[in-house]
C-alpha cells in the first residue's frame, strides 16, 4: 500500500466544512520509547569484538531511517535499569516490529536487553488549549526539536478524574497549562496510550536545560490536577546524542567520527528517501531526513522537497494542495501558500518560510538534502 498522497483539488466548501475536511486528512502517527541496558558480559568481549558489533548494529538501525523517524538517546549516568532508548515515530506500528527483529538479529542484539518498551500515537487534545499557534493545539504529529534533554515518563489519571464533567477538568487543566508556559523553554510531546499500552499517556519533555523541567514538575505538584494523578513513574531522563556516540557510551573502542561543531553546517548530508517509482507525478509523501519529517512533491517530474510543517500551526504539507502551474503547495489547515522551490510564503497567515531542501535522483533512487547555507541563493 502507498503512503503518497495525490494532489487535491479543493472545491468551494464552508469554512467549518473545509476545516473537518482538513483536520480528518491528518493521520495519526504511531510512537515507540524503546529502552535497552546491554548485557554486561558484552562489556568483557574484545575490544575489536565489541567495535565490529557496534557497526554492525549501526547499520541495521540505519536501514531504517527513510521509514521512520528515530531518534537516539543515552541514560548512562542518569538511570540505574536501562542505558539506550530509541525513540521510534511512524506512521505504522509494523515498521517498528521489523526494526525490533532487525536488532535482535544483530550480534550485539544477542547482549540487549530491552529494559522497558512504551506503545502510543498521537491524538488531538479534548481538551481546549489556547496556543500561540493562533489557538490550534496540534497534537497529530511528533516533531522532536534538537533539544540536549528528554524526559520520559509514562502517565495514568485515576478514574475519579473522568467521572468529573468536561468542564470541570478543563478548569484544572487551564490552571495546568498557565503553569507550564511558565518554562516556554520546555517543550511538551503528549501521546496517547489507551487500550495499546499499560498507560494512558506517554509523556516526553524536551529541554536544553534540566533544571527548567525539574522547577516545572515541581510546580505542577501544587496545581489541582496533581491530585488525579496515579501513576507518573518510572522517570527517565535521556541525553540526545547521535547513534554512533549512544553506541559508544555503553562501553567498548568508540565508533563514531568525531564531530566539530563548526564544521557540522557544512557537512553535506542526504538521506535516501524513497523509490522514484513510490512517487509517480502528481503525488506527494512524507519522507524523513536528519531526524525532520520531510513534504517531497513530484510535480510532472520535477522534484520538491519542504518541511513538512507549517510554519504557521504545524499543519502537514505533505497533505496540501498543490498547483503544479505555479508551483505552490496550500497548507490543508489554514490555506498558507509556499513557494515549493524556496519554501517562501506567498499568501495566507503563515508569516516565516519553511526550510526547503534538495532532491536528487541516483539509480532511481530519490535521495534529500540538506541545502548548504553558504550555496543557497535567495
Ligand atoms: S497550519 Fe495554519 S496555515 Fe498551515
Amino acid at each position: 500500500m502507498s503512503s503518497s498522497n495525490r494532489f487535491m483539488h479543493i472545491p468551494n466548501h464552508s469554512n467549518s466544512d473545509k476545516e473537518q475536511r482538513s483536520k480528518s486528512l491528518t493521520k495519526r502517527q504511531y510512537v515507540r520509547f524503546a529502552f535497552y541496558r546491554i548485557d554486561p558480559v558484552w562489556r568483557r568481549l574484545s575490544g575489536d569484538e565489541q567495535a565490529e558489533q557496534k557497526c554492525e548494529l549501526l547499520d541495521t538501525i540505519q536501514t531504517f531511517n527513510r521509514r521512520m523517524l528515530l531518534r537516539p538517546y543515552s541514560l548512562m549516568g542518569t538511570r540505574a535499569d536501562a542505558e539506550l532508548l530509541l525513540w521510534l515515530i511512524a506512521e505504522s506500528p509494523v515498521v517498528f516490529q521489523e526494526l525490533a527483529v532487525a536488532i535482535m538479529r544483530t550480534r550485539m542484539g544477542a547482549y540487549l536487553q530491552m529494559a522497558y518498551s512504551y506503545f502510543s500515537q498521537t491524538k488531538r487534545s479534548i481538551y481546549e488549549i489556547r496556543s500561540s499557534n493562533n489557538g490550534h493545539e496540534e497534537r497529530l504529529v511528533v516533531q522532536p526539536s534538537d533539544a540536549r534533554y528528554l524526559f520520559v515518563y509514562p502517565f495514568i489519571k485515576t478514574r475519579d478524574w473522568y467521572q468529573m464533567s468536561r468542564a470541570a477538568r478543563q478548569g484544572m487543566m487551564d490552571e495546568h497549562i498557565e503553569v507550564g508556559r511558565r518554562y516556554p523553554a520546555v517543550k511538551l510531546n503528549t501521546t496517547y496510550c489507551f487500550g495499546l499500552d499499560d498507560y494512558e499517556f506517554i509523556v516526553a519533555f524536551e529541554t536544553d536545560e534540566p533544571s527548567d523541567f525539574l522547577d516545572l514538575v515541581q510546580d505542577l505538584r501544587e496545581t489541582e490536577a496533581s491530585r488525579y494523578t496515579k501513576q507518573d513513574t518510572p522517570l527517565f531522563s535521556c541525553i540526545n546524542m547521535r547513534l554512533a556516540e549512544a553506541l559508544d557510551a555503553l562501553g567498548g573502542p568508540a565508533i563514531a567520527e568525531p564531530l566539530d561543531e563548526t564544521e557540522r553546517p557544512r557537512q553535506e548530508l542526504w538521506t535516501e528517501a524513497c523509490r522514484l517509482d513510490e512517487i509517480p507525478p502528481g503525488e506527494s509523501r512524507l519522507v524523513y531526513h536528519d531526524g525532520r519529517q520531510v513534504a517531497l512533491f513530484n510535480v510532472d517530474g520535477r522534484l520538491y522537497a519542504l518541511s513538512n510543517r507549517c510554519s504557521h500551526a504545524r499543519g502537514p504539507l505533505s497533505e496540501g494542495q498543490v498547483d503544479t502551474a505555479e508551483c505552490t503547495v496550500t497548507c490543508p489547515w489554514h490555506y498558507a501558500k509556499y513557494d515549493l522551490v524556496s519554501g517562501r510564503v506567498l499568501d495566507g497567515v503563515a508569516s516565516a518560510p519553511v526550510e526547503s531542501f534538495a532532491v536528487e535522483v541516483r539509480d532511481s533512487m530519490i535521495f534529500v538534502g540538506t541545502k548548504i547555507a553558504a550555496l543557497v541563493s535567495e
